[in-house]
């Protein structure tokens, strides 16, 4: 054991592992109903979607700014302006992403982290009351 601070990135076993849980992500968007909803709001492939989500979540991690080297600031909000969320989209969204961790390798207390994470950001991009 050492005392050194390691980032969240380090923590979820960087940048392959981040890969693994977006794909596991989009995998289950992809595949079951439940998440119908959020579905059609994306293009007809997720190729893109994975790799902007990728690239996003290595540097939000603390790992390497992939998504602002390419797109500059995140602007998530703003981003998500054009699709309508409100609850049901934002719990879809968690939903999606706590069972993409429950296939991942990562620990429990790490993914019970991640998602209080997330949830905050997911909360935040509602734009519709409902
Ligand atoms: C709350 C429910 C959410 C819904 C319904 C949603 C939906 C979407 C949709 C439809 C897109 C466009 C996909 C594309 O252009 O290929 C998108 C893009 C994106 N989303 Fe979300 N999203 C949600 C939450 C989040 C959260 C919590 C994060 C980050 C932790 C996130 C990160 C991103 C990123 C990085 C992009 C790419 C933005 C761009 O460069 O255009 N989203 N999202």
């Amino acid at each position: 054991m050492n005392a050194e601070i390691t980032t969240l990135y380090e923590q979820l076993g960087g940048e392959a592992a981040i890969r693994g849980l977006v794909d596991a992500f989009y995998d289950h968007m992809d595949h079951d109903p439940a998440y119908a909803g959020i579905r059609a709001l994306h293009p007809p492939s997720t190729q893109g979607s994975r790799d902007k989500l990728h690239w996003f979540l290595c540097g939000w991690s603390g790992g390497p700014s992939y998504y602002i080297e390419r797109f500059g600031h995140p602007r998530l909000r703003a981003r998500h302006l054009p699709f309508p969320i409100g609850v049901s989209e934002r719990d879809q969204w968690l939903k999606c992403m706590a069972q993409a961790l429950v296939d991942s390798d990562i620990a429990e207390p790490l993914q019970r982290q991640l998602l209080g994470a997330l949830s905050g950001t997911a909360d935040w991009m509602r734009n519709r009351d409902g």
